[in-house]
């Protein structure tokens, strides 16, 4: 029964990647049919990022193959902006904010627990694949200090507390979901 769990798991996580790469490909085909390719390529790596939580080499070769682009300016590219990511990320990739205002209000705790929690340092991904760790330098909502990012939702006025519940509510939520 285990077996047959796991094999169920392996066949949708197929599935899954199969459909982001036809997701993918559809996308780098509009933007071939378009021709802008120069000004297409932040969007197509955006797109690329936002599918695959990272960008691979087979993702670079791919846009090369498709654009006729030479890998070497792609590659360029991906390593100069911060944002693009050439490791694979997990599942919620935490940003807890050092900036002055969190900071002060204790986010370097936060961090700490954090690391604790996950038994694992800043920028790296815990083995199951579920959480990365990053520092961002201010969100943009200092009255809410401390505050973290977890994808594209914002947890505010952070005590390690809340951190223990959100990071529990998280992981039982995950594995309820892929056990069912
Ligand atoms: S310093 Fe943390 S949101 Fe501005």
């Amino acid at each position: 029964m285990e077996n047959l769990t796991k094999n169920e798991d392996k066949n949708l996580n197929l599935v899954e990647a199969d459909k982001k790469k036809e997701e993918f490909i559809n996308y780098l085909e509009e933007k071939r049919k378009l021709g802008y390719y120069n000004s297409a390529l932040m969007s197509i790596l955006h797109k690329a990022q936002e599918l695959y939580g990272y960008i691979s080499p087979e993702v670079i070769n791919e846009i090369s193959l498709r654009l006729g682009m030479p890998t070497a300016k792609i590659w360029g590219i991906v390593t100069f902006y911060h944002y693009f990511t050439l490791k694979p990320r997990g599942k919620y990739v935490i940003s807890v904010c050092l900036g002055t205002a969190c900071y002060v209000k204790g986010s370097k705790r936060i961090l700490n627990k954090l690391k604790e929690l996950l038994k694992i340092e800043l920028n790296q991904t815990t083995p199951d694949g579920l959480f990365t760790i990053e520092a961002k330098y201010c969100l943009g909502c200092c009255g809410l200090a401390p505050v973290m990012m977890i994808n594209n939702k914002v947890y505010e006025k952070l005590t390690t507390k809340k951190l223990i519940e959100i990071i529990e509510t998280l992981k039982s939520s995950y594995y309820k979901t892929t056990k069912a």
